[in-house]
């Protein structure tokens, strides 16, 4: 089946089976491979991408279901290459990162929440975060990232999120 994707800002065209899930279809037909296959069945949360802005479990939708809508991935996340987003250089700041493959799951979740709740209490932190696994259990890293990234937005003046389509 042909597929249009908007994903990252960007038009795709793919060629997929109508079984092929969204998270495959990214890594294999894009070549984004930031969105990390873990479990498979919806319950690690290493396949989160932004479906219009909202985490969603790539290995849990099919790409059909994907076509019309603005998809952003970890590859998207960032300012400019070679850069970090605010996010990102909290995590490497307060260490909420070890081996990293939870990472990018928990990086669109938390951009997700600050959007959301640009002041989020401990609490909205690690509810936004409960069906996210961190295999390395680095959790009270990753909320104190989300902290501090929170507290670093709220006296910048740079877009929260990258949302292809939205404004800032
Ligand atoms: S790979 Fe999708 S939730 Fe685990
Ligand atoms: S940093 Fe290793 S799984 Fe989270």
């Amino acid at each position: 089946m042909k597929v249009e994707l908007n994903v990252n800002n960007a038009r795709a065209s793919v060629e997929v089976e109508p079984r092929t899930t969204l998270v495959d279809c990214l890594r294999d037909n894009l070549g984004l491979t930031g969105t990390h296959t873990g479990c498979e069945h919806g319950i690690c949360g290493a396949c989160t991408v932004l479906l219009e802005g909202e985490p969603v479990r790539a290995c849990l939708m099919l790409a059909v279901q994907a076509d019309g809508y603005a998809i952003t991935t970890i590859e998207a996340v960032a300012p400019a290459p070679g850069e970090l987003s605010i996010v990102q250089d909290a995590f490497c700041e307060t260490h909420g990162l070890q081996c990293g493959f939870c990472t990018p799951g928990m990086v669109l979740t938390a951009e997700a929440l600050l959007r959301r709740i640009p002041d989020p209490t401990r609490a909205d932190i690690v509810s936004a975060i409960s069906a996210n696994i961190c295999r390395c259990t680095g959790y009270g890293q990753i909320v104190e990232a989300i902290a501090l990234a929170a507290k670093r937005l709220a006296g910048s003046n740079l877009p929260r999120q990258v949302v292809p389509g939205e404004p800032a």
